[in-house]
């Protein structure tokens, strides 16, 4: 028999080290390793197949399964694909065993197979109480209490379920290791075993997986490169939408968000997000806009709002919230620089209104315009929306889909909107909205200001 081998494991990334160490050679974490002992597999065996020319490889009808949540389905890119490995992350109390909940129903609805949640966290009553306020009763959903990975492969290979949910990978461990369920060697090891009974079966599973503190699936880095697709839960303690986002999908587009709202009876699709993050917006004041930014395939209008106030230490503040920090320096470094507007002892404060995070440069020009707004204290005109991405010479570059942002305005009720002057030279036939082309920040703030400062 092959010697079984020690090695040390960081907990928060996977490094491996043949001795235990105090610190991180890779991410730096302190006393994170852990011992975890391998048995060699030996080599690997297998059937054995000839390589199949391109041109023969067949492609399959591209079947999807759906869930019934037309939010989900489009965020997974089209519903589920048959043999997929989906890892579903998110803060705990999001709403993560709610929408798989919901989803499982949803999806044995449509056929006469059933679907195996696996619940390794809580007891079967807890999920009958949850199952019980968002009023499903079926047969047709299996629950199983159990945390040995054998055992629900073993389950799943009798009931042959058309789906099987791990609420949560982090508490199932697998014999084959002696080390503690969450760590990464588990992680790993049950993720492996559940990827390969699914490509073989065909049948999809979802796992559940908790995110850390930093924001990061907890543990397992390593496991994003194993799934197919990974999708974070993410909405904000206080606010009762939530924001399903994907970032990867070996099936569909990334960066498409779903968007949902947590209401008494489950979490409820919402079909126009724009509405719903521009439904609490006073009109009237200084320091804020509505930007339109592009997520995945849908574009979605947000408020932006900055405030400036003198600073009250030597150092000035810069805190910004749904958008990267250092964008918005950059973007204080060009109002100064090439605005000629002072900031330097002002304390700047940028929020995405909602709770939504931008992750692309079209919001560049609305956050200039918002700080703009709140030191000057003038409003910029409620019925304008404001997109384009500030170059570090102050010039507005132009940003993709600028058409399909212009139409979500169009539909929200907007009237004007403020663009940079390379996209407004290729939009035809757009009426009914007047549409401002702006090549820099100097005939940005003329616009918007009507002053020359
Ligand atoms: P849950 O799905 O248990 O979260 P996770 O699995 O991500 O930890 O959701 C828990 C929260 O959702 C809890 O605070 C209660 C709330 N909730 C509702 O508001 N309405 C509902 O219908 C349900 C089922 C939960
Ligand atoms: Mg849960």
């Amino acid at each position: 028999m092959a010697k079984t081998k020690l090695t040390f494991q960081c907990q928060s990334c996977g490094y491996v080290s043949p001795k235990w160490l105090g610190k991180c050679p890779d991410c730096d974490s302190w006393n994170s390793f852990i011992e975890e002992r391998v048995q060699p597999r030996g080599l690997r065996s297998g059937s054995v197949q000839d390589p199949i020319p391109l041109d023969k490889v067949e492609i399959g009808e591209g079947f999807r399964y759906s869930t019934g949540i037309s939010e989900l389905d489009r965020v997974l890119g089209g519903g589920i694909v048959p043999g997929s490995v989906i890892l579903v992350g998110g803060d705990p109390g999001i709403g993560k065993s709610t929408l798989l909940l919901q989803a499982m129903h949803g999806l044995s609805n449509g056929q006469d197979r059933s679907v195996l949640y696996v619940s390794a966290e809580e007891s079967l009553a807890q999920i009958k109480v949850r199952a019980k306020r968002l009023g499903i009763e079926s047969s047709k959903i299996e629950l199983l209490s159990e945390t040995s990975l054998e055992n629900v492969i073993n389950i799943a290979k009798k009931i042959e379920p058309s789906a099987i949910v791990i609420d949560s990978i982090q508490t199932v461990y697998t014999d084959a290791l002696p080390s503690a369920p969450g760590s990464v060697g588990q992680i790993r090891e049950c993720s492996s075993g559940l990827m390969a009974f699914s490509k073989k079966t065909g049948v999809p599973s979802f796992l559940i997986g908790h995110v850390t503190k930093e924001g990061a699936l907890a543990g397992p880095r390593v496991l994003e490169h194993i799934v197919d697709t990974v999708l974070y839960f993410e909405g904000d303690r206080g606010h009762t939408y939530r924001v399903l986002r994907s970032v990867k999908n070996r099936f569909g587009s990334t960066n498409e968000i779903g968007v949902f709202e947590m209401a008494e009876k489950g979490l409820e699709e919402v079909n126009n997000p724009s509405a719903l993050f521009l439904s609490e917006r006073h009109e009237n004041i200084s320091g804020s806009s509505v930007t339109a930014s592009v997520e995945g395939t849908r574009p979605v209008l947000v408020e932006v709002q900055s405030l400036v106030s003198p600073t009250s230490f030597g150092m000035p503040r810069r805190t910004a919230l749904g958008i990267d920090q250092n964008r918005v320096s950059l973007l204080i470094a060009v109002c100064e620089k090439i605005g000629g507007v002072p900031l330097g002892t002002m304390d700047v404060f940028v929020n995405v209104v909602g709770g939504l995070r931008i992750v692309e440069p079209s919001a560049d020009l609305c956050v200039l315009m918002t700080i703009l707004s709140s030191l000057k204290e003038k409003n910029i005109k409620d019925d304008m929306i404001v997109f384009g991405e500030v170059g570090l010479t102050g010039e507005v570059r132009s940003v993709a889909n600028a058409e399909m942002r212009i139409n979500e305005a169009k539909k929200i009720g907007f009237r004007r909107v403020l663009i940079p002057e390379g996209n407004r030279k290729n939009i035809k036939g757009i009426t009914d909205i007047e549409i401002i082309g702006v090549r820099d920040i100097h005939e940005a703030i003329e616009t918007v200001f009507n002053d020359r400062s």
